[in-house]
This record gives C-alpha cells, sequence and structure tokens, in this order.
C-alpha cells in the first residue's frame, strides 16, 4: 500500500503542467460508444481511473489505442457487442456508470452494475434511470445491476430533482441517438458538460443549450468519428493553487485556463492571493499568511465541492475562523478528522465545519478516505512542521497526475513509500 512522506515547510516555486480533467475525460471516452467509427481524444490524463474505464470498454468489444506517454486514447466501438459493466470493475469506479446511456442508445440494451456509494456519499442513480425510462426504456434493478432494454430511445422532456453532473451527461449521450427531440431542464452546467457537447456535436450530434440548465439534443440516426482534446482539469488547478497558497508560494500553472474556476478564484484573492490569469496560465502570488475564507459548495457556476477539502486545509493555518457548508454530498469531511490529527483545529456540526486557524500543524501519519480528502492532506503536509505521511494514497493516483514529480518541480519534498 503506497503512502506518500512530505517534510512540511517549503514554499512552493516554479511551475508545473495541469493535465487534463478527469471529470471530462470519464464521459467522453463513453462517448465513443456511441458511434461505429474511431474516436481519438488527446490530453487524456494518466490516471488510475481512466485505465479502469477503459477496461470496461475493452471488455464490452471496444479496441483500445492507448499511448499513455503521449496523453493519447483512440477507441474503436464498431466491435461493441457486450452490454455488461461488471460489478468487480464498476465498484472501484463509480463513474462507469457513464456507459449506460451511450449502450441503450447504441445496443437497445445495457447491464450496468450498480456503483454502490463510496466514501462520500450514497451517490444514488435514480435520476439516471428516471430520464431513461422517460425516453421510453424498460429499466430494473436486479441483483445490483441496472438492466435496460429498448428498440430506440424517444425524446422526451426530462427534469432532473436535483442537478446532476454524470446524470445530464449519461442522458445527454443517450439523447444524441434517439427518435426526436430531448429537452434536460435542471440540467449541470459544469464545464465538462460543455466539453462533453462539443465533442458530440463535433461527431454530429445536434446539441444546444450545454452550459446552461437547460439543454436540447435532436435525436440523429448515427454518428461519426473524431479527434477530441480534452479540456483542463480545473480541480487539479485548483488543488495546486491551494498548495502554493498555503505554504506562501508563488508558482504558475500551465496548460490550464482560469476560466472556470470564478468562484474559486475570487476565494483565493478574498484569502489575500494574487492571481494573475494569462491566456494558457494561471499565476498565484501568496501573502506570508492567508486570511480565513467561508465557503458554501453548490453546483456550477458557483464553488466546487470537489474543492471543499482543499479550502478546509488552507483554513487551518489562515488567521481567523472559516465556516464551509457542504451543500451536495451528505459525508464530504472526513478529512476533518486526519487534518486535527496535524493539529488543526476545526468543529463539524452537521454540514457545516467551523475552522479556526493555528499558528502551525505539525507532522503525522494520517490516512487519505477519498480522491479530495487525501488532496487536502497532502496540501496540509506541505505546510506542517516536520514529516507527514499519508496512507492510502491509491485514492491520489485516482484523481492526481504523477503529483509527487509535479510538487517536486514546485519545490516540495516528498516522496513515494511503497
Ligand atoms: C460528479 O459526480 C463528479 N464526478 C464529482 O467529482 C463531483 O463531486 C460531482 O459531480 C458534483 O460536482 C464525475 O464527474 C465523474 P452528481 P456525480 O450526480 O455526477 C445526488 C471527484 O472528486 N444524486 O452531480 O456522481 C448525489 O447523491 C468527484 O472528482 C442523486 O440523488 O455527482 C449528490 O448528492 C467526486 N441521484 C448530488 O445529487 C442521482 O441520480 C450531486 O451528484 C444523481 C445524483
Amino acid at each position: 500500500m503506497d503512502k506518500l512522506l512530505i517534510e512540511g515547510g517549503v514554499r512552493l516555486h516554479g511551475e508545473a503542467a495541469i493535465s487534463g480533467a478527469k471529470n471530462a475525460a470519464l464521459p467522453l471516452l463513453c462517448a465513443a460508444l456511441l458511434t461505429r467509427e474511431p474516436v481519438t481524444f488527446t490530453n487524456v490524463p494518466q490516471l488510475n481511473d481512466i485505465g479502469t474505464l477503459l477496461k470496461i470498454l475493452a471488455q464490452m468489444g471496444v479496441q483500445v489505442e492507448r499511448d499513455a506517454a503521449a496523453n493519447r486514447v483512440t477507441l474503436d466501438a464498431s466491435g461493441l457487442d457486450n452490454p455488461v459493466a461488471p460489478y468487480e470493475l464498476v465498484k472501484t469506479m463509480r463513474a462507469s456508470i457513464l456507459v449506460l446511456g451511450p449502450l441503450v442508445a447504441r445496443l437497445g440494451e445495457a447491464r450496468v452494475s450498480l456503483p454502490g456509494g463510496c466514501a462520500i456519499g450514497a451517490r444514488p442513480v435514480d435520476q439516471h434511470i428516471k430520464g431513461l425510462q422517460a425516453m421510453g426504456a424498460e429499466v430494473r434493478v436486479e441483483h445490483g445491476y441496472v438492466h435496460a432494454s429498448v428498440p430506440r430511445l424517444k425524446g422526451a422532456r426530462l427534469f432532473t430533482d436535483m442537478v446532476t453532473v454524470t446524470g445530464t451527461e449519461n442522458l445527454m449521450m443517450a439523447a444524441c441517438l434517439a427518435d426526436g427531440e430531448t429537452i434536460i431542464e435542471n440540467a449541470a452546467r459544469e464545464p465538462e458538460v460543455v466539453d462533453l457537447a462539443n465533442c458530440l456535436v463535433s461527431m454530429g450530434a445536434r446539441i444546444t443549450g450545454a452550459g446552461t440548465d437547460v439543454i436540447r439534443i435532436r435525436g440523429v440516426e448515427r454518428l461519426s468519428g473524431t479527434t477530441h482534446r480534452i479540456m483542463p482539469d480545473r480541480i487539479e488547478t485548483g488543488t495546486y493553487l491551494c498548495a502554493a497558497a498555503a505554504t506562501g508560494g508563488e508558482i504558475r500553472l500551465t496548460n490550464t485556463s482560469s476560466c472556470y474556476l470564478d468562484a474559486v478564484l475570487d476565494k483565493l484573492m478574498d484569502a489575500g492571493c494574487e492571481v494573475t490569469p494569462e491566456r494558457d496560465a494561471i499565476r498565484l502570488k501568496a501573502p506570508a499568511r492567508l486570511t480565513a475564507v467561508s465557503i458554501r459548495t453548490s453546483p456550477y457556476p458557483a464553488f466546487p465541492t470537489d474543492m471543499q477539502a482543499q479550502f478546509m486545509a488552507i483554513n487551518c493555518v489562515a488567521e481567523g475562523a472559516a465556516m464551509i457548508r457542504e451543500t451536495i454530498f451528505e459525508n464530504r469531511f472526513m478529512h476533518a478528522v486526519e487534518l486535527q490529527r496535524l493539529g488543526a483545529d476545526i468543529r463539524i456540526d452537521g454540514n457545516t465545519a467551523v475552522v479556526q486557524g493555528v499558528a502551525r500543524l505539525e507532522g503525522a501519519t494520517v490516512m487519505a478516505t477519498d480522491l479530495r480528502a487525501s488532496a487536502s492532506l497532502v496540501i496540509a503536509g506541505l505546510v506542517a512542521e516536520g514529516e507527514t505521511v499519508i496512507e492510502r494514497i491509491y485514492h491520489l493516483d485516482r484523481g492526481y497526475e504523477r503529483l509527487e514529480d509535479k510538487l517536486a518541480a514546485l519545490g516540495a519534498q516528498v516522496r513515494r513509500l511503497d
């Protein structure tokens, strides 16, 4: 079980390149199921989650050509003949549910394991199922699998009970090959939804409204292949910005964009950082000590839940007290007890955490519980005095490409222990 050893106290400085977005790559790879022609993706991040999804697609009959070093993947689903996503693979990567919509649209059937919960919450998929049923699919849940079938989906007016990112993505993909027009109301507005819509349109889909809360899709008979460059990872970008902010550093992140991070950049500036957006880069210069900033997570374009843990970490050493409200997931404060082991002053009350900044944290051994929680422990370890060992860092490897290399390039004293 790999561990990460961090010697804290170094102000991050220098440059690091941001990878393609995990949460754009996952739905995009599934979109290749919708066509018999090859689809090539560039700027694909090298992450465990990507590897897991490619395994799921390969066992369905998709030809996978991966040039990991070139961050390039080509998928050919002309031989797609197995509509099953098995539990043993799906349980390790919940976003595999994103094969459901494309399978039903392309093959008229799907048997996809229910993803099950994860550390941050129950993560139900009822909205995905409700939408497919509204489009005419017969869907039943049996023995832990979602069984869906229909000769051809029909366009419908869909309204999700809450904003759901992968729910919107699944239904948008399914609607591309449906008979007639589908309208998704209360749609997720995340940039990753827009990146997926742009790719689908380049494959011949007829989609308008992506990025707003009403997306219209007029179904077509078939889609063609394409080549698509995956957008930069805004959460990876925000994570490194927080690491520099917490350590009083000055960094420049390349191969990224500031235009998807307004809510996060505003909060970093409120905390006292100088943030300078460039064309494909962002620079940040931190003050000697941050000012505490309160946050409340909400769907895009408001403050993203995937940055909540990282901001809890920076508030641990900021001047003053901060209130953190988590409104998206029911159990996304597990990093708090680990941060307390490092000396943080955090009080949890339901979905609200109050963080009182302390003068310093002290290194200790801590345990990662989920992807973004582990990122917050890395940030805390970078500022803590002495050594911090983070256990179960397989969580990190799911969402951060070559994390220790990028941190080392920014001057951090960090290494992986087998
Ligand atoms: C996506 O998860 C992201 N994952 C998550 O990132 C992110 O935290 C989340 O959106 C919110 O922004 C990917 O894109 C692969 P939701 P998703 O459906 O789509 C409830 C990370 O760290 N809900 O938007 O699974 C749900 O329980 C990950 O990279 C239902 O009740 O999240 C949650 O409370 C973590 N029924 C809320 O809606 C449904 O059918 C939002 O969930 C669907 C969702």
